[in-house]
């Protein structure tokens, strides 16, 4: 059994999307050990705290800088012994060290088809006004493996939604998160627990 380990900021709805999946038997090969969060009272550790996961909070705030708070997140990570690392939502960008550390071990999901509307400073709902502002009639999201690029690691999966003429950026959030993350984010955890995830070239293959 794989532990793994999910990173979150927010409400967690990624992880509430695991944990349904997990409960529902739909994550082969590993289970949900423990969730961080980047902020305290965030709503994600009601919800791990409900199905009995254990959580720990390590509050960006607290660190001066980026490489500091690496290194705590990094510690927690080698102390609950991880074998999977899961960004659901969680919004601070790590130094290279904790993806040295774990080398395509560590997953995110994306709120778009990546390579559309990533990098820095497109996360949570800027992503969909952006979409929205250029007019797509296509977006989506990507689960892709973490490397030292923002959101430029190899991409696992991926699933189209439609626009429609009068989303706001809410409403869109919304169907990305209903139709693609939530489908797409347990369906990778369970393919990377399974061992069907390999990696070549910076392309991921998936076995059968
Ligand atoms: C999700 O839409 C996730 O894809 C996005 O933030 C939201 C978190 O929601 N992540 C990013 O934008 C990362 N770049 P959640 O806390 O309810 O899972």
């Amino acid at each position: 059994m794989k532990n793994i380990v999910v990173l979150v900021s927010g409400g967690g709805t990624n992880l509430q999307a695991l944990i349904d999946a997990q409960e529902s038997g739909l994550i082969n090969g590993g289970r949900i050990t423990c969730v961080i969060s980047s902020k305290e009272g965030a709503y994600a550790l009601e919800r791990a705290k409900k199905h009995g996961i254990k959580s720990r909070v390590i509050p960006r705030k607290e660190y001066s800088d980026s490489v500091e708070y690496s290194k705590a997140i990094l510690d927690a990570l080698n102390e609950e012994k991880a074998d999977l690392v899961v960004y659901a939502g969680f919004m601070t960008i790590l130094d290279e060290l904790v993806v040295k550390a774990y080398p395509y071990k560590m997953m995110n999901v994306h709120p778009a088809l990546i390579p559309s509307f990533c990098g820095k400073g497109y996360y949570g709902l800027r992503v969909h006004e952006e979409a929205l502002k250029k007019g797509v009639k296509l977006t989506g999201a990507t689960v892709h493996f973490v490397t030292e690029v923002c959101d430029g690691g190899p991409i696992i999966l991926q699933k189209a939604v439609e626009v429609q003429s009068d989303d706001t950026p809410e409403v869109l959030q919304r169907r990305v998160m209903e139709q693609a993350e939530w489908k797409i984010l347990p369906k990778a955890v369970s393919l990377f627990c399974e061992d069907r995830l390999s990696v070549k070239d910076e392309i991921v293959y998936i076995s059968e």
